[in-house]
């Protein structure tokens, strides 16, 4: 492939200017790319700071507008709603999943009442917001139970279609979900929504600061090792991703995503399918931790979000998502 050498052949000479290195780009960037996660809680005029997670906040519905509106402004297509759930709301089923006046619920009916189909609305489908034991799904003699986790993650799709969730999200990792989701949603005439399968999630310890700002890490007691995939594997990420292919995920995530970049690529390779990549909680307050105590520049941003590009990412789920005026 390379036909010349040193010194017919100065690769130098492509990037002796900001305009030849613009020229030869081959990545970029642009707000299209990007999900902006919101956190949710209960109450009147809150804006919360999160300990783990810097300039992130909790906002309550009635001040929620603040960052959709700026996320419209800036020209970001999709938005993620998590819960922070009152302790007093959770219990060992995660009933509060299928309340139609809980968090999520209410916030999805207020965002669309306001702004319509100006931004699109994307829902985790998981237990693990409501339960006391923070896992995703039921638990039955300290295992997960797979078949009747489903039958809850049904109907709190169903519902969150219903109050007009543009994209289901389940993240549970229950083996077999998307195809039953997928039945339901059509038997109601859901056939419109998408379903975005956090298809490659990894049991993983960059989620702490999530668990924290959901309010589920000091609920959780043990890992989710029996459902979330083992960091030492790659091939298996390839088998939960073409089973979700076919039961009829319209998108995958793959989860975290810094040091999945290989397996990014790989689905990218094998599936053609659109991609996306969660920059997760713990990777976010790294990357801002360093930055804030001036150890790297904060450049260090616009860096790892091009790597996901690089890697075959169609979109990036990520916390750094509402301040793109200032990292693009
Ligand atoms: C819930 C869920 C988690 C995250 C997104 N959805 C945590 C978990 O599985 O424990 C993590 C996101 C992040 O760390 O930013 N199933």
């Amino acid at each position: 492939m390379i036909t010349g050498s040193y010194p017919n052949l100065r690769l130098r000479r492509n990037r002796k200017f900001d305009w030849t290195r613009r020229l030869i780009e081959e990545n970029t960037l642009s707000p299209n790319d990007f999900i902006l996660p919101i956190f949710l809680v209960d109450g009147k005029n809150k804006r919360e700071k999160i300990p783990s997670m810097p300039e992130v906040y909790r906002y309550s519905i009635d001040r929620v507008t603040q960052i959709v509106d700026k996320a419209i402004r800036n020209k970001i297509p999709m938005i993620a709603l998590f819960p922070k759930t009152k302790n007093s709301k959770k219990n060992m089923i995660g009933s509060e999943a299928l309340n139609e006046n809980n968090l999520v619920c209410r916030a999805i009916i207020e965002i669309k009442k306001r702004y319509n189909n100006q931004i699109g609305i994307m829902c985790d489908v998981a237990l693990d917001p409501y339960t006391s034991h923070g896992h995703d799904g039921l638990i039955k003699s300290n295992n997960i139970l797979n078949d009747e986790t489903i039958e809850i993650l049904i109907k709190q799709s169903l519902l969150q279609a219903r109050v007009g969730c543009d994209v289901i999200a389940p993240s549970d990792m229950m083996d077999g979900r998307i195809k039953k989701i997928r039945r339901a949603l059509d038997k109601e005439g859901f056939n419109n929504i998408n379903i975005l399968s956090y298809a490659a999630k990894y049991a993983s310890s960059f989620y702490g600061p999530f668990r924290d700002a959901v309010g589920s890490k000091n609920n959780l007691r043990s890992d989710k090792k029996t459902y979330q995939m083992d960091f030492r594997n790659s091939s298996e990420a390839l088998r939960e991703i073409s089973l979700d292919i076919k039961e009829g995920a319209d998108m995958v995530m793959v989860k975290p995503a810094m040091p999945y970049l290989d397996i990014i690529k790989s689905i990218k390779n094998e599936f053609r399918i659109p991609v996306f990549a969660y920059q997760v909680s713990g990777e976010y307050s790294l990357l801002s931790n360093a930055i804030n105590k001036k150890i790297v520049d904060k450049t260090v941003i616009l860096e790892s979000l091009i790597a996901f590009k690089r890697a075959g990412a169609n979109a990036i789920v990520s916390y750094f998502a509402d301040r793109l005026d200032k990292i693009l």
